[in-house]
């Protein structure tokens, strides 16, 4: 009686013994390798059994083959057990405690920027504005010349420009686009003109880019008295019902007679929002348009200018630091 027999024994009980000890699946496979991968235990026994008896052989192979299948039963049911332990720790280790108190959503918003855009478009919007848009690079023709600013023309100071190449600059006011939009329809025109512009200049209430909104109206009969109508109903809409306007005499190269118009501030004061005119004449003929018959007015402020009225906020730079614990507050 061969002794193979009581090794393969001895294999398979070691076997089980190991396969139910293993705390994890890597132990586990290294067991499986060790009995009955190709240079396992198992096979190892078995390269024994030239040695034996033919009356033995069958019967060690059919007790090996015995082994071999308890064995891998064993691992089987072991390796289920294993996974489900670890997919329990999972589960456990990435539990959510629906009863914590949320972080906080923080939800986008408008710029106060934007907001006061939108504002008084909306508001002037009810008086039948459109709106018209430029390019921010501009011609040096339509945001000088054809705005009645000829070359050399001392109102060039008033507004520093960024240069971007020969003839193309960076627009410094929003009349750019009120002349485009002139030369590009036929009148009447009444339009908004909002966006950016830039000059070269910074400090508490300058930034080198800011952004503007013109007004233009364009039509047969159009006078003063519809300008000082306008804008009183824009002051009233966007400061309180209470609030007058004042106009103040005042140059701008494009309007003839300019203004600068001022706003009642509480009791006794003015404040300054923007400026106004009658379209010069100039505009009208570089537009196309028939001379002596369009009339109209044009008013420009700054977008800034009127929310730091509004909000009470007294340092521009805020406006574009994007601070949250600023914004956070429109
Ligand atoms: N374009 C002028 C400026 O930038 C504002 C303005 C517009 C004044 C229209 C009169 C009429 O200061």
């Amino acid at each position: 009686m061969s002794n193979l027999f009581s090794q393969l024994d001895g294999i398979g009980a070691k076997a089980l013994e190991q396969i139910e000890g293993a705390s994890d699946l890597a132990t586990l496979e290294l067991v499986r390798v060790s009995v009955l991968g190709k240079k396992g235990a198992l096979s190892e026994v078995l390269k024994g059994l030239g040695s034996a008896s033919a009356e033995d052989r069958p019967k060690i192979g059919a007790a090996a083959n015995d082994w071999k299948r308890k064995i891998e039963e064993a691992l089987e049911k072991k390796k289920g057990g294993l996974e489900d332990q670890a997919l329990e720790t999972r589960l456990a280790s990435e539990r959510i405690d629906i009863s914590l108190p949320s972080r906080g959503l923080h939800k986008g918003a408008l710029h106060p920027i934007t907001q006061t855009t939108r504002r008084i478009i909306q508001t002037l919007g009810r008086l039948g504005f459109d709106i018209a848009t430029g390019p921010e690079v501009e011609t040096e023709f339509l945001n000088f010349e054809a705005v009645n600013i000829p070359k050399d023309h001392p109102a060039r100071d008033m507004q520093d420009t960024f240069f971007m190449g020969p003839g193309v600059v960076l627009r410094t006011h929003t009349s750019a686009i009120q002349m485009r939009a002139m030369r590009n329809q036929k009148w009447p025109v009444r339009i908004l003109c909002p966006g950016a512009v830039y000059r070269c200049d910074s400090d508490a209430t300058h930034s080198p880019m800011f952004h503007q909104i013109e007004g233009l109206w364009v039509d047969k009969k159009v006078s003063m008295s519809d300008l000082v109508g306008v804008l009183e109903f824009f002051a009233k809409e966007m400061f309180g019902s209470s609030t007058k306007i004042r106009l103040r005499p005042s140059f701008f190269p494009f309007v003839e007679p300019g203004a600068e118009v001022d706003v009642s501030w509480g009791k006794d004061r003015w404040l300054e929002v923007l400026g106004a005119g009658m379209v010069h004449p100039r505009l009208f003929e570089m537009a196309g348009y028939p001379a002596g018959e369009a009339q109209g007015f044009a008013f420009g402020m700054g977008i800034e200018r009127i929310a730091m009225l509004l909000h009470g906020i007294d340092d521009l730079r805020l406006m574009y630091q994007g601070d949250v614990r600023f914004l956070k507050q429109f």
